[in-house]
């Protein structure tokens, strides 16, 4: 970047080192991002998302396919990068000014948004017949799709098929999100809001600060047996453990991620471990604690299992008319209390599900377990916690202190608790 970008983008050149503050932290080194830009209508929300990258202080180029301008202005792009912008694979003026194969080098990520379906399956495939496909392949540098299409287009086998080449592969996805698409048709399609793509770039460059650490995380809920076919069972999504397991990773953590059944994909760079029964999920815990540094357990643990139950399944012709039947339920084995007494220097952080006077019982239950913090969780409302893809936390620690988090999507709330364990093992290192 040169003195006059410096001072334009209020960035400080040191050398050849950017510093710049950013939302109170300091940060170095190079920052540049290259966003390519497929052909979908979202494409027009673009310029938005490049200028919040640039007053965030990252350097931005751009380049589109040859139908992507239909959507969104180059000259506008052009003017907010202060860089050439290129379309044309083939073109002797653009390529003299950056060539293509320079814009793959220079960037040390790639933002393809919008990403069309035809640009995700030349991506998946590896064919490069225009500017943004071959970008795409000639670079070394990690990757960020983030889809924009109509919803059929979204779930047809073929785009299924490629999305999963895609994240075998480390590319990073974000969305495409649900709601009404420009197409006339409702479903999930849209792509990210510019702010939150913005959000996820931050993310992907943020410090590797879990190195290092070995977390362990649970997450869905446990299924407990009746007879050969029933299970006694709860409403837990696994979403919120997921979410967890996924930013651990993404910090430089080794994570390994204890799982009840849930039909959720696993986030890229975790182990996973699937279990059904809270016995299992026991064995799990205490099969992996001597490697860990780290445990949040967000799993929804059944308090109870059947006494007995059936190998065979309950037939109704074995009661009598309108004859009900009655279960005998057992109580499981407490893991989280278990773990937090045997946990010596481990950070232990537990989860509770209250639906009254949430406070007042999770300060009761953080010292009843015995954990470092608890992320209490309202269960009584209807737009956070299960089966929702936001959650609505409040911190509470043994000393009863008690923070309480906005309505935040479940990715958000995982950045906001691993940066408060990350604070608060910072303290007590320091006491
Ligand atoms: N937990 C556990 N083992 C159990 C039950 C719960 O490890 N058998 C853990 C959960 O993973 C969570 C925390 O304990 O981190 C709190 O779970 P919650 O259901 O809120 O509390 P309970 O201990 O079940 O108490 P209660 O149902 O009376 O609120």
């Amino acid at each position: 970047m040169d003195a006059a970008l410096c001072t334009r983008y209020s960035c400080l050149c040191v050398q050849d080192e950017l510093i710049q503050v950013f939302q109170g932290v300091v940060m170095t080194g190079s920052r540049r991002v290259t966003v390519a830009i497929s052909g979908g209508i979202a494409a027009y929300k673009i310029p938005e998302f490049v200028r919040t990258l640039i007053r965030a202080g990252y350097e931005v180029r751009c380049a589109l396919t040859p139908s992507a301008g239909e959507f969104v202005s180059p000259m506008v792009l052009q003017t907010l990068t202060a860089s050439p912008v290129r379309s044309e694979l083939f073109s002797p003026e653009e390529e003299g000014e950056i060539d293509h194969i320079s814009l793959a080098d220079w960037a040390d990520l790639l933002v393809v948004a919008p990403a069309t379906a035809n640009t995700l399956a030349k991506l998946a495939q590896g064919i490069a017949d225009n500017l943004v496909s071959t970008v795409l392949l000639a670079t070394q540098s990690p990757i960020l799709v983030v889809p924009a299409m109509n919803v059929n287009m979204w779930q047809n086998p073929a785009t299924v098929a490629n999305l999963e080449i895609l994240r075998e592969r480390g590319v990073h996805i974000l969305g495409p999100e649900k709601g009404y698409l420009a197409c006339g048709w409702e479903g999930e399609g849209r792509m990210s809001e510019p702010e939150d793509i913005a959000r996820e770039v931050d993310r992907l460059f943020a410090a590797k600060t879990l190195e290092g650490e070995k977390v362990m995380v649970t997450a869905g809920g446990t299924r407990e047996p009746l007879d050969a076919v029933r299970v006694l069972a709860n409403r837990s999504s696994g979403k919120m453990g997921f979410a967890i397991a996924a930013e651990a990773a993404h910090r430089g953590a080794s994570v390994t991620l204890i799982t009840g059944p849930v039909g959720l994909r696993t986030p890229v760079g975790v182990k996973r471990v699937d279990v059904e029964t809270a016995q299992q999920m026991y064995d799990a815990v205490f099969s992996e604690l001597p490697n860990t540094s780290i445990v949040i357990k967000a799993a929804a643990v059944s308090d109870f299992r059947a006494a007995n139950p059936d190998a065979q399944k309950i037939k109704k012709e074995s009661l009598k008319e309108g004859e009900g039947i009655r279960l005998e339920l057992v109580p499981n084995a407490d893991i989280l209390a278990e773990v937090c007494r045997i946990k010596g220097d481990r950070f232990v952080v537990g989860f509770a599900a209250e639906s009254e006077n949430v406070v007042e019982a999770a300060r009761r239950k953080v010292l009843r377990k015995g954990c470092d913090l608890l992320v209490a969780n309202d269960i009584s409302r209807t737009d956070a916690g299960f089966e929702v893809d936001q959650n609505a936390i409040i911190f509470v620690t043994p000393e009863g202190e008690a923070e309480e988090l906005p309505l935040l999507k479940k990715s958000e709330v995982a950045s906001r608790i691993w940066d408060r364990v990350e604070q608060m093992r910072a303290q007590k290192l320091e006491e």
